[in-house]
């Protein structure tokens, strides 16, 4: 028996009144949708079980409100580059839960879709209150959750619901749960990890679990400094996190790959005058910005030689050219080797994402999940509360 149901085990949706928890969670700039990856990945579940004459019932959590009323985190400017996405209107409740979406599920057709207001706006989301979870779970027949990106939340509606309704994972938590164990669980070896990003601390549990798993973990971003630090280097003004200096020590071992060389400027600034340098050549006055173009080369070098890639994290300041240079090298040898079909890769992550569409390769990985701090728990070798209770059990929802 699958680990899971899809929405091919769901047979008779229509008519159904099917909640499908997305992720709606997406970066917006003055109520503009910035990035609409997730709103893409998730728009062929909604569209599906429309066009099969279910009433689709979309719920989501927007950042990050604790529980009150917070308009400028309301979901309402998503239901247009919803329907978009999904192309068919998308009518939006104000509240997630009570009269209000009572009254307007109830005269939904079949093929018809609405948006919910902000989960988070009750206390009983992030608290999983069986009274909050019980009252969505009115509001539906089935469950179908297909936000992995917030699968590890045991919150009401990613996890509690699942307890409540007859559930199933949508089309792209299925696919995130058909790619991601390619790497970690069951990888073509040689494995190799690339792990960057800014800190130590919040990848500690990512960094010790990935050394007892990989065969070769590369280390980049500023918190390559601290590992540098942990050596005895000097990194002058960088990012660096000298409190963390024991744990880089227990991390490096043979497989710990660190920079040869590295590009170092006075400030962090678009086209700020830089340098390149050996680890050993850092000046006071300077910071760490990206690694050099020796450690992109052994880089390439080595990726060559593994089967399977799972991917972090940024090697440098990305974000402020010429800074880049690293991370887009690297990604793109990634993309090369992927392309010529000689390697597996997989990355994930906020930063991750954006660095790998700056580099212009989203679509040269084998998969890019769409996850950030799921994706990171992931790597950490966690369950996912939101996966464990799509596992099957006999419930008895409503509605079957
Ligand atoms: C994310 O953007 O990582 C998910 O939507 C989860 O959001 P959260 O970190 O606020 O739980
Ligand atoms: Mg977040």
């Amino acid at each position: 028996m699958a680990a899971y149901r899809t929405l091919d085990d769901l047979r008779d949706v229509a008519g159904k009144r099917v909640l499908v928890r997305a992720d709606l969670n997406v970066p917006m700039k003055n109520g503009v949708v910035t990035d609409a990856l997730r709103i893409e990945r998730q728009a062929p579940t909604i569209r599906e079980l429309a066009e099969r004459g279910a009433r689709v019932i979309v719920l989501s959590h927007f950042d990050r409100p604790g529980g009150k009323v917070v308009p400028s985190m309301s979901l309402r400017p998503l239901a247009v580059p919803l329907a978009e996405a999904i192309g068919r209107p998308v009518a939006f409740a104000k509240d997630c839960i009570g009269e209000g979406p009572i009254a307007a599920i109830g005269s939904m057709q079949d093929g018809d879709v609405i948006l919910l207001e902000n989960t988070r706006f009750h206390t009983g989301e992030e608290k999983n209150e069986i009274a909050f979870t019980k009252a969505l779970a009115g509001l539906g027949d089935l469950y179908v959750n297909d936000a992995f990106s917030a699968a590890h939340r045991a919150h009401a509606s990613t996890e509690g619901l699942a307890c409540l309704l007859p559930s199933a994972a949508g089309r792209a938590m299925a696919s995130e749960l058909f790619h991601l164990p390619k790497v970690l669980e069951s990888p073509e070896r040689p494995l190799m990890a690339v792990v960057g990003g800014a800190k130590i601390s919040s990848k500690i549990d990512v960094l010790t679990h990935l050394a007892a798993i990989v065969d070769v973990l590369v280390i980049g971003g500023a918190m390559a400094n601290t590992f540098l630090a942990a050596q005895g280097y000097q990194v002058g003004k960088s990012l660096v996190e000298l409190d963390q200096r024991e744990t880089a020590r227990k991390i490096i071992s043979s497989k710990v790959v660190l920079p040869r060389d590295l590009v170092v400027a006075q400030e962090l600034a678009p086209n700020a005058r830089s340098r390149i340098t050996a680890p050993d050549g850092v000046d006071q006055s300077e910071m760490i910005l990206d690694v050099g173009p020796r450690t992109i080369s052994e880089f390439a070098r080595q990726l060559k030689t593994v089967k399977t890639v799972v991917w972090n994290g940024p090697f440098g300041a990305f974000e402020t050219p010429p800074f880049d240079r690293g991370t887009v090298a690297a990604a793109q040898a990634v993309a090369e080797q992927t392309r010529e079909g000689k390697l597996l890769s997989v990355a994930g992550g906020g930063d991750t994402v954006a660095a790998l569409a700056h580099a212009g390769v989203m679509n040269d990985f084998s998969y890019v999940s769409t996850a950030g701090g799921a994706f990171l728990e992931w790597l950490e070798g966690r369950t996912l509360p939101g996966v464990a209770a799509l596992r099957p059990r006999s419930i008895e929802g409503p509605g079957r």
